[in-house]
């Protein structure tokens, strides 16, 4: 019968026969996919396997730390941190454009990670043949047709990694569905923080800007960002949350009146919506308490915004993000 006891003990002993006493490597992103793909081939086969995490500078308040210590804390694991925030503040700089921003990002990553991957290569242990991918079922299945979404903006994920990689794939959440995966995270003593992770793009507060990527947006938007996600959170509403992009509109400017005098600052666009599988999605009605404590909040603590507006359009016709 199902248990994620026995859905451990069966990957352990296949991932042991698969990669012997090969080396492996895995991407982390900070989504729950990887992360527990990583654990299991960890727990499988411990030092034999590196991680790596590539610090785009465009994560969200916490994320980098949540997989610096406390992912390594549970998992004992081997992890390669690359902090290459400035390289993708550089080859950002100008850029509005989202689909420009998208493959700038996946560009950018692929190159670190490579770099990074072939460092772990040249070191004097046995050989690296293998990389772990946290790929499930739905993945697998989709994978054939490709997706209705896929034209429509470059999904660019961990996994998203070039062809002429001669590496052979270890997979162990194949046969999984997101919330099986979720429960073997748990089980393998995860963070909470990352197995009840709500999805993120790969592409991180990147395409959340609408307008050119800054550091001073990106830690102005990442403070807002932990605002709504604290009362949320805080108002017991994540399990019926799919996500909620919290975006900020650089490019727009209103006017404000905030202490003594008039502002000119940004708008914050919070876009909470409720999904089976983020190919259509609703507007989330979240409670006016809820919105109204966030909104107070972030117009008080964040600096140059002065108003908090809520997307109440479903998808179609608006996508989930909004670039
Ligand atoms: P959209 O905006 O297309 O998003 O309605 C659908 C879902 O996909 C997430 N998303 C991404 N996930 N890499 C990812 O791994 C990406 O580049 C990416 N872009 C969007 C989005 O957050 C939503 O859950």
């Amino acid at each position: 019968s199902w248990t994620t006891g026995n859905v451990i003990e069966e990957q352990v002993v296949a991932i042991r026969e698969q990669v012997g006493d090969k080396r492996a490597i895995c991407g982390l992103s900070g989504g729950v996919d990887s992360a527990v793909a990583a654990a299991l081939v960890a727990r499988a086969i411990g030092d034999q396997l590196t991680c790596v995490y590539v610090d785009h500078g465009l994560m969200r308040k916490g994320e980098t730390e949540q997989v610096e210590k406390d992912f390594v804390a549970a998992t004992g694991v081997k992890l390669v941190v690359v902090d290459a925030e400035e390289r993708f503040l550089a080859a950002l700089k100008g850029v509005s454009e989202p689909e420009e921003k998208r493959k700038i990002i996946g560009r950018e990553f692929i190159r670190v990670f490579e770099q990074a991957q072939a460092e772990i290569i040249a070191d004097a242990g046995p050989a690296v043949e293998f990389l772990v991918q946290g790929t499930l079922y739905p993945d697998v299945v989709e994978s054939g047709g490709g997706t209705g979404t896929a034209n429509i903006k470059s999904h660019h994920n961990v996994g998203g990694l070039p062809e002429d990689l001669e590496f052979k794939l270890v997979e162990p959440l194949r046969k999984l569905f997101k919330d099986e995966v979720r429960m073997v995270g748990q089980e393998l003593g995860l963070p909470e923080e990352i197995v009840q992770r709500q999805p993120f793009p790969g592409p991180g507060l990147g395409i959340r800007i609408v307008g050119e990527v800054t550091k001073e947006r990106l830690d102005l938007l990442r403070d807002a960002d932990a605002i709504a996600r604290e009362e949320l959170t805080a108002a017991g509403l994540d399990r019926e949350i799919w996500q909620c992009p919290v975006v900020l509109l650089a490019d727009v400017r209103s006017v404000g009146v905030q202490g003594d005098g008039r502002t000119y600052g940004h708008p914050i666009v919070l876009r909470p919506v409720s999904s089976e599988d983020a190919m259509t999605a609703d507007w989330s009605r979240l409670p006016y308490d809820v919105l109204a404590r966030i909104s107070t909040r972030i117009t008080n603590e964040v600096r140059d915004v002065n108003r908090v507006v809520v997307d109440v359009t479903s998808k179609p016709p608006g996508t989930i993000e909004w670039e």
